[in-house]
């Protein structure tokens, strides 16, 4: 662990700052990566899926508005969408419904989805 020693005999010298300011942005920089993030999906993999298999009704790309199929909300609407989370999406990817009645994705295809679905309302 990291203290703060005040006796006169251990002085804070500045190669100590810099020790500690490298330190921290590992720190961040690790916490930042994805394998630490919380995501278990890949966006851009998910992005590629998105293209090749939604975007035939759906506005897929971060600024795209209008969909194909004006009933199918466009991705970037749906990401800001309140409740629409990690799980909510995960849900409803397991779930064929009228309109996509063979449209199940499952595994890692889901959790990339999710990870660029998700990931569009950070871009807003
Ligand atoms: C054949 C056209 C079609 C394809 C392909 C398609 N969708 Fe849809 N999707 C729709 C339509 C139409 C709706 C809106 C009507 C409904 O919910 O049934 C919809 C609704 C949705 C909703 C719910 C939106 C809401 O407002 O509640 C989600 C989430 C969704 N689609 C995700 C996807 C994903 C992810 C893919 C690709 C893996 C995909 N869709 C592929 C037509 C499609």
């Amino acid at each position: 662990m990291h203290t703060h020693n005040k006796s006169p005999d251990r002085q804070v010298r500045p190669t100590d700052i810099v020790k500690a300011a490298a330190a921290t942005a590992m720190a961040l920089a690790l916490l930042s990566s994805p394998a630490a993030s919380a995501e278990l999906g890949d966006a851009r993999r998910g992005r590629a899926y998105a293209e090749a298999i939604c975007a035939q009704c759906h506005a897929v790309a971060p600024a795209e508005k209008a969909s194909p199929r004006l009933e199918a909300t466009p991705f970037s609407v749906l990401s800001g969408l309140p409740g629409l989370n990690e799980r909510a999406l995960g849900v409803f990817l397991q779930t064929p419904h009228a309109e996509m009645p063979n449209l199940v994705v499952t595994g890692q295809d889901r959790d990339d989805l999710i990870a660029y679905i998700t990931g569009l309302r950070r871009k807003q």
